[in-house]
């Protein structure tokens, strides 16, 4: 018998998504005819435009996208994405600089592939999406986790970065607004750690793809823009899944330098080649339009972020800072951790996840999932009413905790 591994070394360390998982278990239990609340989803919970669905259906019936086309993207959406970066970030590029990907997930993928050596490092704000980490040790990077907490709402200072920072840092990965936290850079925030970048060399990416989800007084920042000192050594991920509802679409791009591109696309046309026609002329409709579906969906969300949030906090031993972008709420659940609930002592976030699973049909997502135990992610992406009795149950089964 070989003495080969079966499944590669590589791939084996690959963890299963938390948040898919989370989301598969609820979806089983409610098809086997339990009434659970899902709080794990990423996706907003509208249905896409119906202007958007049309061009996706005039492409559908047009040969000329029954055919493969060029890897990196039709050539009308790269330069639609062009304009659109330049109409919401002010940040001008050719569309030469411009990917089309599988889904912002891809371009994530592609964007760590293409900048690491192994070895090289990234700098990370924990708590962080669960994609990042996989993507950067795919690549043969090395993650370094620049821990923030809820008493700085998760945002991380230049300090924090600073002491983080070795000879072999390359990159840093700019996630405002953030999933999971909410949280949102300022401008005087963004240009600090893009000035600190640049002094250092670092290459930025940032993932910008919640843009268009702030709500109060918070406003979006690309670090592209507000710091011109990066020069070309940052790289934009963007996509229409949050935007525009279309999650399951799955149309990303990725923007950087030429060369950078180009070498992404190298890659892309061995891996999966073009993105669908018909999804991609969908992105078109979206990208070339106006803003109006996502104001909508932004009131909504806003809303519910509100109830959320005051519902959460009136909860004995959870806090939660108020989120200011896309659409979750990161509360700490520490002071629950260890205490008696229905006979169980959840010793971490995930067990006492899994206990308000099966004990209050609620389902959340651990912190462990984003590289911090101690706190749920919840989404707010969900109907009001749905949302207020999820969060009304928690209080309830979580009240009866004891020391
Ligand atoms: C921060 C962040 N970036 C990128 C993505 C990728 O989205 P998609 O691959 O659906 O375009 C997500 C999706 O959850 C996300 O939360």
């Amino acid at each position: 018998m070989s003495s080969r591994r079966r499944v590669s070394a590589r791939i084996s360390a690959i963890s299963e998504s938390a948040t898919l998982a989370v989301d598969a278990k609820a979806k089983a239990m409610k098809a086997a005819g339990r009434p659970v609340i899902g709080f794990g989803a990423g996706e907003p919970d509208f249905p896409t435009p119906g202007y958007i669905v049309e061009a996706a259906i005039e492409a559908a019936r047009d040969p000329r996208f029954h055919k493969y086309t060029p890897a990196g993207g039709l050539p009308e959406l790269k330069q639609a994405i062009a304009a659109k970066t330049r109409r919401d970030s002010g940040y001008a590029v050719e569309p030469s600089q411009v990917l089309v990907t599988n889904g912002g997930k891809q371009a994530v993928y592609e964007a760590f592939a293409t900048l690491l050596d192994p070895g090289d490092e990234v700098l990370v704000v924990a708590p962080y999406w669960t994609t990042y980490p996989e993507a950067v040790k795919l690549a043969g990077g090395v993650q370094v986790d620049v821990v923030t907490d809820e008493s700085t709402g998760y945002l991380a200072s230049v300090e924090q970065l600073e002491a983080a920072r070795t000879g072999r840092t390359k990159a840093l990965l700019f996630v405002s607004p953030s999933n999971p936290t909410g949280a949102v850079y300022s401008r005087e925030q963004t240009v600090a750690i893009g000035r600190w970048a640049a002094e250092h060399g670092l290459w930025v990416i940032t993932d910008e793809i919640y843009e268009h989800l702030v709500y109060g007084d918070a406003e979006f920042t690309s670090i592209a823009t507000a710091v011109p000192e990066l020069g070309d050594r940052v790289v934009i991920l963007n996509g229409v899944a949050k935007t525009y509802a279309m999650t399951g679409w799955r149309v990303g791009w990725l923007i950087g330098p030429a060369d950078v591109v180009k070498a992404a696309t190298n890659l892309q046309s061995h891996a999966t080649s073009n993105v669908s026609n018909v999804a991609q002329m969908a992105a078109l409709a979206a990208v070339s339009g106006d803003l109006s579906a996502v104001a909508e969906m932004r009131a909504a969300f806003d809303r519910r972020r509100q109830t959320m949030v005051r519902m959460l906090n009136d909860i004995p031993g959870v806090f939660c800072p108020e989120p200011k972008g896309a659409f979750y709420a990161y509360p700490s659940v520490k002071e629950l951790i260890g205490k008696e609930l229905r006979g169980r002592r959840p010793a971490t976030s995930g067990e006492l996840a899994e206990l308000i699973l099966e004990e209050a049909e609620v389902a959340v997502v651990p912190g462990e999932a984003f590289g911090t135990p101690g706190y749920f992610r919840l989404s707010y992406a969900l109907g009001d009413d749905d949302l207020a009795e999820g969060v009304s149950r928690l209080g309830k089964l979580l009240s009866e905790a004891r020391a």
